[in-house]
């Protein structure tokens, strides 16, 4: 199948596949993020998860050596920690000399940051968990958006909506390219996506349960064996308490192969879901 649309385009990637962002000390590093840019998707570096700056530019020269295919930086912005404007300084700076050409803010406001890279002539996507952010974002100049809806994971916003709200209803009220994330974990939540009006995706638990991820392999399992039919888990994950764990996408992911593998499935599996729907006399 062959992807060619506005994201596609805006981050020069094959399919419009993008991995999360990972705060988490020494996840979000270039192993997964070079391992899906090299797959066609595009690969993030979360600066929060690096020890300091000096780890960052050694890193950003891995995934360089890794792979010659985009990949992008993620600037994650805490109220009140000390993840702010000025602590991503010598970050920013290393991004901008390092020529990478799309960055992500998320979480608190970005504009600050997203303003500096924009100015620099990079594309600027800020990820947030509230239709009202995202409208609020957009005003302020990113060139798209990436909505987490409630069943995603993160921190909960009590004014949250589901990943179906956030692509269809707040697709209307959003002035730029919107990018589904929340508990998409496989080819259906991806064309599914598609179909409700998103330019493309954005997974962190599913790109967790892959070879590459640096995290133990016990954790990995907890991915594949996690029942979603599991009352206090899934308490945990609608509830406003909801820290950096696995998201309901984990409901139709059971194995742990390598990006390679994972990316080559939701492309091969995604043409039969449109084959599916051709059969049906839908989407001729
Ligand atoms: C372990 C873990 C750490 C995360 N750390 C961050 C972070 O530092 N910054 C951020 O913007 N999002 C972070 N996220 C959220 C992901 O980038 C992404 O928005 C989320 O995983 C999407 O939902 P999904 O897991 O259902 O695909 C994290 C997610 C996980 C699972």
């Amino acid at each position: 199948m062959r992807f060619d649309n506005v994201l596609t385009r805006m981050l020069g990637v094959r399919y419009p596949i993008i991995q999360g962002a990972y705060g988490w000390p020494g996840t979000g590093t270039s192993a997964i993020a070079a391992a899906v840019s090299e797959a066609g998707g595009l690969g993030i570096l979360t600066t929060i998860c690096y020890k300091n700056p000096d780890q960052f530019a050694e890193d950003v020269k891995q995934a360089k050596a890794a792979t010659d295919k985009p990949f992008a930086v993620n600037f994650t912005l805490m109220k009140d920690t000390k993840f702010t404007n000025d602590w991503h300084e010598e970050y920013i700076r290393i991004t901008l000399d390092e020529g990478i050409r799309t960055v992500f803010t998320s979480a608190y406001d970005g504009s600050v940051i997203g303003r500096r890279f924009k100015d620099a002539g990079c594309n600027w996507i800020h990820k947030c968990a509230t239709i009202e952010h995202a409208v609020s974002i957009a005003k302020k100049g990113a060139d798209a958006v990436v909505l987490v809806g409630l069943e995603g994971t993160g921190y909960k916003n009590p004014n949250q909506n589901t990943t179906l709200i956030n692509m269809t209803a707040a697709r209307r009220l959003v002035p730029v390219p919107l990018i589904a994330a929340g508990s998409i974990g496989d080819a259906r939540g991806f064309v599914g996506a598609l179909a409700m009006g998103a330019v493309g995706v954005y997974m962190g638990t599913l790109f967790m349960a892959t070879r590459e991820f640096q995290a133990p392999d016990k954790l990995k399992q907890k991915i594949v064996n996690q029942s979603i039919l599991d009352s206090d888990y899934n308490r945990k994950i609608y509830g406003q308490d909801h820290g950096g764990r696995h998201s309901l996408a984990c409901g139709v992911i059971d194995s742990v192969p390598p990006v390679q593998t994972v990316i080559e499935t939701l492309v091969r599996e995604a043409e039969e879901v449109m084959a599916e729907l051709k059969s049906w006399g839908m989407a001729d």
